[in-house]
Order: structure tokens, then C-alpha cells, then sequence
């Protein structure tokens, strides 16, 4: 076992807990950022003059009728800005545009006494556009080969040759939607300046350091100056990894001109049109099987949709190229990805970061190349799963294929999958406008940021004379658990109760160079860091407590504030150790850092060992559609996940179930829609409040939920013994799609494979019942029968079973 992953025993963490500050969640105590407003004196409210355009060049803009409104106290300009015109890391996003590129986009800001001051001032301001052609859909943006960034490939083996032999060859396309984040709190930063002109941005904020980093180049000033802190966020989801840049930026500028409080918080209509979603992706592919359905060959092209900026456009294409073989061995792949450059939002990090767009297209085959294999569509996905030994198209080695498979079998056995198989197949014969569809799908999502560097974190630990402990580290916390688990993990290390320490809001300048908090690894890595700041100290306080006891440091213990040293009765309280270590002057305090070892990635050639390890689960969902309007509902979902030694169980828990339900709201219910006509409205964002854009609310959760972590699953690569478990679950979702899919399916003859929209909606659904329908030939009162769905039997894998040539042929999705 590893010095960073062995656990004491009856640890701190381990235990279920829930969430830090949950009481004051639910009491609506807890203090977001623009809760501070209220507390702040001669605050300014900001408000932006939004583009009606998708795409024009702003010829000139006419600020003085704002300045006549009641309350308007300045507008910001692009004229006013000290240091550099731009929000991103890029340098291609201008904060105030010469040019504005989707419809939404800020031209200028206004700030007023009041929001509605702001508001009113922002409509006054006259702008004048001279309107250029835009790009709105992804398949205009290919057809106009309109793309950004670099176009990278994953590649191994031999495509061509591999498809070539293979015995079955299918091909298609498949274009899915995006996700709006949808967090409660909607961006928000206050920003404040004092009397050296230091500036201080309170922001919601993944991303603290790069905050910073930006208010810092835009107002020409060193990183020094300006400090950026995160009390909490309500939800980030990845939107707020880069996104909050731009809007701290405008809130400082605004606290530097004005010498006032600047608060600049979106309205969820200003949210929604304003800030990136997760990216829709177009899909084209070619799959070769052999006789047997092992996948022999994949050669697929990615275009995500980027909207008009780059911003983390290339990384999460990145993930996507590298989680398209999700579980599965595929010998010879070519995977071409490409950013399309459209007038839209700039699309962004959303839980997953391109993992989920990339499993999606391979999930997607297999739904729909089972039933022309003739192999069940459970059956062809484990038969498929990774060996140990075998390596990612990337080339990175697996060595944990064994969990994976022990994580289906679970759930194959404590969901009753088999017999509910059989109970399913009963129902769907017996009902001939009602189907259900049972479908398991599996997760491997890899852990650590692909960009080597960013895998780093640091902690300010310090004990105080009464043995109270204060802990600050790089990490934020937007709900995920991520504090709560720091807590734990100080607890631990220190060996003192839980209720002994406590937790600073994180702040640049506690803990400097800060990565986001992000990709999963908040607790890997800021666990990390905060166990080598509590090691340090104790180190230093063993030293102390072997004189007072009379042992070697080395044989010194702490555990629940009480010191002992092996051989000796001698007791002696924590708090007693920590006075007596500060009169011997000793440092009690620490800074720690972490680093993840034994990473590299070669981005250039997409080849390497990116992740430290990976996160795997299992999920199976039961669904019932309705043959009459394509509704449907989750009967029941079972999850088995593996996260390692759990640090926190509860959270974990809570981070599966949230995980599931935020994916099966982007797979099946969240549908963003934008003005693709040529009309005036075009390039508007449609779904622009929660009544056109539907969320999963309590009456979509399955009426039987079961969520199990995986036993027996010690991490030896992090913090003891864990693993991550943000992102990965949101993927277990993919099985409610595919569930459909196959429910979908049983309206029509056996084997039928059918084409089902993403995202999934009520509509697509009931276009895949009718395209199943269809292929009982003419349905003439056929519906009225009752037909047996395909019947889920798990073949012999030694007797492979496939349907005749001829009908492969026929139902080849796009020949091969
Ligand atoms: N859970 C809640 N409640 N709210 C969030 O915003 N963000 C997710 C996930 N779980 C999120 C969440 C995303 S996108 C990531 S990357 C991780 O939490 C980040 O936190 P971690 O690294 O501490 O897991
Ligand atoms: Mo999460 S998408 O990595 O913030």
C-alpha cells in the first residue's frame, strides 16, 4: 500500500457525513456571493447592452441617452480598459467587441445605482450594427468549413485494413445536443477596491487563479494586486471553469473607474444567452465486427460545436478523442476531431468534459448495431470490454479491467436483471401500446487533467495555540462535497475529531496558482496537498509529544485528539500537545503541496498515459414508453460504482445519484434550441428560461432508485485510498437512453435496430416507436397485436449468434 493511499484505522474519513454545510444549505443560511451585496455599502449594479445580431460590426455606440437615465452612474466601453481587451486565454475573446458574434453577446456595460437603473441604461444605449453572414448549425459550419483550434486524431493499428477484414461493417452519423448548466446561482462577482488600489473580487468561481489572472491582464495590472476569493457556489458544473473570467473582469473595471463597489450578478435570461453550454457534437462512423460482434475497427470523425470562441474547446475535444472506446477494446481506431467555429455561445467544460460526447457515439453504435449482429445488446458490450494488459487507443495500459466486470455482475445480480429480462418480455407481449426496455451500460472515465501541469495543488494548514485547526486549500466548493471531505482528510492526518477543524473560504492569496477545480481531481489533488501541510505538522509535533511521553517520535500516536506513544500508558490531550509544542517554538503551521506522479501526454501525437487511473460504473435502467405519444418513465435504475475507499460515503452517494439524473436530463429532457431560419430572429437562443428548457424535476426520478459503491476497491495512486467521483456517474445515464432505445425497439419485430434522437425527448422517442412500427412491413391493425420484444436471451458467447447475411445487408445503416 502506498504512503499516500494507506488509511489508519477507525479514520475520519470513511465515515458517512453529510455535506458541511447543509444545515445552512437548507436553511438558506449559507452566504453565495450575491448574498454579500446587501452587506456591501454604495454598491454599483452592472448591466450589459446585448447583441439582437448572431454576427455584425458594431460602427459605432451612442452611450449618452444611457447617461440621461435616472441612477446611471457610467458605461463601460472598450475605450476604458488599461490592459488587455480580452476575457480568455486565448486572446480570442474580446471582452468589449469590435465585432459581436452570437445574439447576446455585450457590447458595452452599464452600471446604476440600482439593477433596474443598470437595466434601463442598457436599453437607452443606441448601437449601431452593420450585420455580416452568420453560421448557426454545426452542419453549417462543416458544409462552410468553419472550424477553430486544432484538429487532432487518436490513432492505432490499421483502419482500413481492420475494416476491411471485418465480417459486419456498419456506418452512420449521429449529431446530439448540448447541456445548459442550469446551476441555481447564476454567474455573479463583486468586486471591490481599496485604498492602495488593491483589488478584491469576490466571484463564483471554479477557476480562482485564473480569475485573477485575467481581472489582472485586463486592468494592466500584476496578479499581485488583485485577490480573488470563492465563499461557495450554488452548482458550477464545469460553466463556471472559465466563463466567470470575463464578467470579474468587467465588475473590477467598473470598482476601478468608479472607486465603488461593482456587483455584476445575471439574471437567468442573461445566464442563459450569455454564458457556454456543454458542446453538441456531430458524429460520422465506420464499425467493423468480426463474427462474433468484437469490434475490430473504428474509424470516426468528432466535430464539436465551439460556438464563437475557443475557450476550453480544445481540451474537451481532447476527452472526447480519448473516452470514445469508453470500456471497450478496439483494436484498430482513427478518431479525427475538429471544433466548428459558429455564432453561438461559446461552448464550454460541462461535467464530463467532452467524456460523455465521446462514450455517447460509442454507445450509440453499439444500441444500434446490436439487433443487426443479432446479439443482444448487454451481451455485445461486455463481450467487448477491456483485458488487463490491453491499452487505450492512447496508450495508456488498463490494470483494473477486473473491477469493471465485478461491477456488472453486481448489478446483474442485484438488480434481477435476467429474470426482469424475462418479466419484460412477458409485459411487451401482453401490451401491445406499452413497451419496457432494461438496458446496461458500463462507465471507464479517466481521472487527472489531460494538460500535465495543471495537476498540482496546494493547502494552508494552521494550528492554533489551542489546538484549534484551520485548514485552507486550492480547491472550491460548488456543492460537490469537496470541503467536507477536506475536512476529513485534516481530521485524519492530524488524528483529531472532525469537529476540531475547520474550513477558510479559498482565496488567491492563502493558496496561490491554484488549478480549477475541475475534472473530477478536486479531492485527489487538494487532499493531496492538505494531507502533506497536517504530515508536516504532525511531524513536528511528534517530536515534541516524544519528549513529553518518552518514546521515539516514530512510535508517537494521535488518534481523536489523544497522543500516546507505543509501550507507554502516558495520555496526552492534543490540545495540551499543541500548547506545549508552541512555548518550544515550534512551527504550527504548514503549507502543503501535492503533485499527481507518474502522468504524461504527448498532445501533439495524442499519445500517452493522461489519467492516474480511471473511474468505472454500472448502471441499469428500466423504462416504460408509451406507444401512443413517445412518453415515458424510469421504472427503475441500479448503479454500481467504484470510488474507490469512499472518503466520504454520503457525498459519494449523492454525487452518483446527482450525477445519473444531470445526464439523463441532457440524454432525454434538456432540448436547447436556436433560431436556425433566415428570419430576423436567427441566431436567437430559443430555451431561454426554465418554462421552454426542461430539467429533471422530482416527478422524472425513478421510482426505484439503488445506488451501491463498489467494495473492495482501494486506490493505491490517491489520497487514502479514493477515488473520483464528480463527473464519471453522470455517464451511468447513457443506460436510460439506451433502455429507450430498446423499449422503442419492441414495438417492432425482433431485431429491430432503430435510430433514436438525442436528445431523447417524448417526440424522438415516438419517431423511433413509429420508424420500429415500420418495419413489421405494412401495419395494417398490426398495432393492435401483441408482438414479443426481442428476447434479451444472453447467448452462449461461444456460439455466436448473428442474423443471416442478407438481412445485415438490408439493415446496414449506411452500407458497409
Ligand atoms: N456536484 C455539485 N453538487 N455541483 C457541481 O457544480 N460539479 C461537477 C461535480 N459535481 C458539481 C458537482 C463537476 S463538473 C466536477 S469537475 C466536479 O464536481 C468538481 O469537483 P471535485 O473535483 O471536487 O469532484
Ligand atoms: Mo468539471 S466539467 O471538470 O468542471
Amino acid at each position: 500500500m502506498s504512503h499516500l493511499s494507506e488509511r489508519p484505522d477507525q479514520s475520519v474519513v470513511g465515515q458517512s457525513m453529510p455535506h458541511e454545510a447543509a444545515d445552512l444549505h437548507v436553511t438558506g443560511a449559507a452566504l453565495y456571493t450575491d448574498d454579500l451585496v446587501g452587506r456591501t455599502k454604495d454598491c454599483l449594479h452592472a448591466y450589459p447592452v446585448q447583441s439582437p445580431h448572431a454576427h455584425a460590426r458594431v460602427v459605432d455606440i451612442d452611450t449618452s441617452p444611457a447617461l440621461a437615465v435616472p441612477g446611471v452612474v457610467r458605461v463601460l466601453t472598450g475605450a476604458d480598459v488599461p490592459g488587455v481587451n480580452d476575457a480568455g486565454v486565448k486572446h480570442d475573446e474580446p471582452l468589449f467587441p469590435d465585432e459581436v458574434q452570437f445574439v447576446g453577446h455585450a457590447v458595452c456595460w452599464v452600471l446604476g445605482e440600482t439593477l433596474e437603473a443598470a437595466r434601463r441604461g442598457a436599453a437607452a444605449v443606441v448601437v449601431d450594427y452593420e450585420t455580416l453572414p452568420s453560421i448557426i448549425s454545426v452542419r453549417e459550419a462543416i458544409a462552410a468549413e468553419s472550424f477553430q483550434g486544432a484538429q487532432p486524431t487518436v490513432e492505432r493499428g490499421n483502419v482500413e485494413s481492420g475494416l476491411e477484414q471485418a465480417a459486419h461493417v456498419f456506418s452512420g452519423e449521429f449529431e446530439f445536443a448540448g447541456q445548459e448548466h442550469f446551476y441555481l446561482e447564476t454567474h455573479c462577482s463583486l468586486a471591490l477596491v481599496d485604498e492602495n488600489g488593491q483589488v478584491f473580487v469576490q466571484c463564483s468561481t471554479q477557476h480562482p487563479s485564473e480569475t485573477q489572472e485575467i481581472v489582472a491582464h485586463v486592468l494592466g495590472r500584476s496578479s499581485s494586486e488583485v485577490t480573488v476569493q470563492c465563499l461557495r457556489m450554488g452548482g458550477g458544473f464545469g460553466g463556471k471553469e472559465m466563463q466567470p473570467h470575463g464578467f470579474a473582469a468587467i465588475a473590477s473595471l467598473g470598482s476601478i473607474l468608479t472607486g465603488r463597489p461593482v456587483r455584476l450578478r445575471l439574471t437567468r435570461n442573461l445566464d442563459m444567452t450569455m454564458s457556454g453550454k456543454r458542446h453538441g457534437f456531430h458524429s460520422q462512423w465506420r464499425i467493423g465486427f468480426d463474427d462474433s460482434g468484437h469490434i475490430q475497427a473504428l474509424e470516426a470523425t468528432l466535430t464539436s460545436d465551439g460556438g464563437w470562441s475557443l475557450d476550453l474547446s480544445e481540451p474537451v475535444l481532447a476527452r472526447a478523442l480519448c473516452h470514445i472506446d469508453n470500456a471497450y477494446w478496439i483494436p484498430d481506431i482513427k478518431v479525427n476531431g475538429r471544433v466548428a467555429k459558429s455564432n453561438k455561445t461559446s461552448q464550454t467544460a460541462f461535467r464530463g468534459f467532452g467524456g460523455p460526447q465521446g462514450m455517447l457515439v460509442i454507445e450509440d453504435i453499439l444500441g444500434r448495431c446490436a439487433p443487426l449482429l443479432g446479439i443482444d445488446a448487454a451481451e455485445l458490450r461486455r463481450r467487448n470490454f477491456y483485458a488487463n494488459g490491453q491499452t487505450t487507443p492512447y496508450g495508456q495500459p488498463i490494470t483494473q479491467a477486473d473491477r469493471l466486470a465485478r461491477a456488472w455482475d453486481q448489478v446483474l445480480e442485484s438488480a434481477d436483471v435476467t429474470q426482469r429480462w424475462a418479466e419484460i418480455d412477458e409485459f411487451n407481449w401482453s401490451h401491445p401500446h406499452t413497451k419496457r426496455g432494461l438496458a446496461l451500460t458500463p462507465v471507464k472515465f479517466g481521472i487527472s487533467f489531460n494538460l500535465t501541469a495543471f495537476n498540482q495543488a496546494g493547502a494552508l494548514v494552521h494550528v492554533y495555540k489551542d489546538g484549534s485547526v484551520l485548514i485552507n486549500h486550492g480547491g472550491t466548493e460548488m456543492g460537490q462535497g469537496l470541503h467536507t471531505k477536506m475536512l476529513q482528510v485534516a481530521a485524519t492526518t492530524l488524528g483529531v475529531p472532525l469537529s476540531t477543524v475547520r474550513l477558510a473560504p479559498t482565496r488567491t492569496d492563502k493558496v496561490p496558482n491554484t488549478s480549477a477545480t475541475a475534472a473530477s481531481s478536486g479531492a485527489d489533488l487538494n487532499g493531496g496537498a492538505v494531507k502533506n501541510a497536517c504530515e508536516q505538522i504532525r511531524e513536528r509535533l511528534s517530536i515534541t509529544a516524544s519528549a513529553k511521553i518518552g518514546v521515539p517520535p516514530a512510535d508517537i500516536r494521535i488518534h481523536d485528539g489523544l497522543v500516546t506513544g507505543l509501550g507507554s500508558d502516558v495520555q496526552v490531550p492534543w490540545a495540551e500537545l499543541v500548547h506545549a509544542a508552541y512555548f518550544a517554538r515550534v512551527q504550527l503551521s504548514a503549507a502543503g503541496f501535492y503533485r499527481t506522479e507518474g502522468l504524461h501526454w504527448d498532445s501533439r501525437v495524442m499519445q500517452g498515459s493522461p489519467f492516474k487511473y480511471f473511474a468505472h460504473g454500472v448502471a441499469a435502467t428500466e423504462v416504460e414508453v408509451d406507444g401512443y405519444t413517445g412518453a415515458y418513465r424510469t421504472r427503475r435504475v441500479d448503479i454500481v460504482h467504484d470510488v474507490g475507499d469512499s472518503l466520504s460515503p454520503l457525498v459519494d452517494i449523492g454525487q452518483v445519484e446527482g450525477g445519473y439524473v444531470q445526464g439523463a436530463g441532457w440524454l432525454t429532457l434538456e432540448d436547447l434550441r436556436w433560431d436556425e431560419s433566415d428570419g430576423p430572429g436567427r441566431g436567437r437562443f430559443l430555451t431561454q428560461a426554465a418554462s421552454t428548457y426542461k430539467l429533471p424535476s422530482f416527478s422524472e426520478m425513478p421510482e426505484t432508485f439503488n445506488v451501491a459503491l463498489l467494495e473492495q476497491a482501494h486506490e493505491e495512486g490517491a489520497v487514502y485510498g479514493s477515488k473520483a467521483v464528480g463527473e464519471p456517474p453522470l455517464m451511468l445515464a447513457f443506460s436510460v437512453r439506451e433502455a429507450l432505445r430498446q423499449a422503442a425497439a419492441a414495438f417492432g419485430p425482433s431485431g429491430t435496430s432503430v435510430d433514436l434522437g438525442c436528445p431523447s425527448t417524448p417526440e424522438q422517442v415516438f419517431w423511433a416507436v413509429e420508424e420500429a412500427r415500420a418495419a413489421h412491413g405494412q401495419a395494417d391493425g398490426h398495432v393492435d397485436e401483441g408482438f414479443p420484444g426481442h428476447h434479451p436471451d444472453e447467448p452462449d458467447p461461444d456460439a455466436p449468434t448473428r442474423m443471416p447475411e442478407s438481412e445485415v445487408a438490408v439493415r446496414s445503416l449506411a452500407g458497409g
